[in-house]
């Protein structure tokens, strides 16, 4: 019995935010956007529509396209570092209520940008031992109102969206999720923290006039590490299930920076032809960039039954993930 990604969907918001509106905002321009981070655009939620709800959005999308309803569904896990709420409840259960899923467990998960790689081995574990049927996992970020529109080093990379996978049981190999490696080390947690509003640095007057509630990242180290990283992380779990680059059909890289993505695929020579872009219209979109990037290459016709996706994702914490997944829906 194997666990298999059945359907896929995601839901995008419709405000959009150019390069050129950053200029009137930071001294910043679209030539040096585009050359250092390939972004072009990004999407903005709306003020009245919160991570949960474009999170239910992509959650009802990826249940239409599966051959279930939502009755059959019997988890729901969220991956999202922009919750609704800081502590309670979880997304996850207002996702549930909002897609009209009830009376089955439901939580979050923390693993920032690698989010959605880590519920898929959650969700694997659950289903390959039999305590789970069909489990919903869904990537939901609001990231906008964690931004400080004043940081030109941070502004112009994030954007706002969902996309939902339902994992469900297989007999059948040549459509199972075959392996997932996921990981972290807290020893770099300074260079991509939102320091404020937790427990160490509540929601008080002084420290949200020092802007701790918005995202920190030292840039260029991060930089250095993700392409180390991710590039490590293909390396092993090839190695480790004894299949070639040659055999991908699907590179999907998390979708923080273009220059990223490039530098990881030129090391591990996969053809760009075989690799998912969609950084430059969305930005980095942290635990819904990976699902929003396989929906775009499943409505692109660009994804089969059987195919054979490499995912590779890092992000805060930092955490780091990778997955070899056959894609077993139609
Ligand atoms: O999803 C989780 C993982 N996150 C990432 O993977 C992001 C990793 N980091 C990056 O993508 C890149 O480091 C950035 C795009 C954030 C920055 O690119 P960089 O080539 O590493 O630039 P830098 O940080 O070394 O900064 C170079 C210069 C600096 O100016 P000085 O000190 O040389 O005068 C920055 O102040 O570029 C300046 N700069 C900008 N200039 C124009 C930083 N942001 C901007 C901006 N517009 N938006």
């Amino acid at each position: 019995m194997y666990a298999s990604l059945k359907s896929i969907g995601s839901f995008v918001p419709k405000k959009i935010m150019t390069n050129k509106d950053f200029e009137k905002i930071v001294d910043t321009s679209d030539e040096w956007i585009v050359q250092r981070t390939g972004i072009k655009e990004r999407r903005i939620a709306a003020d009245d529509q919160a991570t949960s709800d474009i999170g239910a959005l992509a959650a009802i999308k990826a249940i239409e396209r599966s051959n279930i309803s939502k009755e059959d569904i019997d988890l729901v896990i969220c991956a999202t570092l922009s919750p609704d709420h800081l502590a309670m409840p979880s997304t996850a259960c207002l996702i549930s209520q909002k897609a009209g899923i009830r009376n089955v467990m439901a939580f979050d998960v923390s693993a920032a940008c690698s989010g959605f790689v880590y519920m898929l081995s959650i969700a694997k574990a659950f289903i390959e031992s039999g305590a789970k049927k069909n489990i919903l996992i869904v990537g939901a970020e609001k990231i906008s109102p964690l931004i400080d529109y004043s940081d030109r080093g941070t502004c112009i990379l994030f954007g706002d969206g969902a996309g939902a996978a339902i994992i469900g049981v297989t007999q059948d190999k040549n459509e199972a999720i075959l392996d997932v490696h996921a990981s972290a080390d807290g020893k770099y947690a300074d260079l991509l923290i939102t320091p404020g509003c937790g427990s160490k640095y509540p929601c008080r007057a002084e420290n949200v006039n020092d802007k701790l509630q918005y995202i920190k990242m030292s840039g260029n180290e991060v930089y250095k590490v993700a392409v180390r990283t991710l590039t490590k992380d293909v390396v092993d779990i090839l190695k480790t299930n004894g299949i070639t680059s040659n055999e991908i059909d699907l590179f999907v890289p998390h979708q923080a920076n273009l220059r990223i993505i490039e530098a990881v695929r030129n090391k591990l020579n996969f053809p760009a032809e075989k690799t998912i872009f969609t950084v430059e219209k969305y930005g980095n979109t942290s635990a819904a960039s990976i699902p929003m990037a396989i929906n775009d290459a499943y409505e692109e016709g660009r994804l089969k039954k059987g195919d054979l996706m490499l995912l590779d994702t890092f992000g805060g914490g930092f955490t780091w993930a990778s997955a070899l997944v056959r894609f077993g829906g139609n």
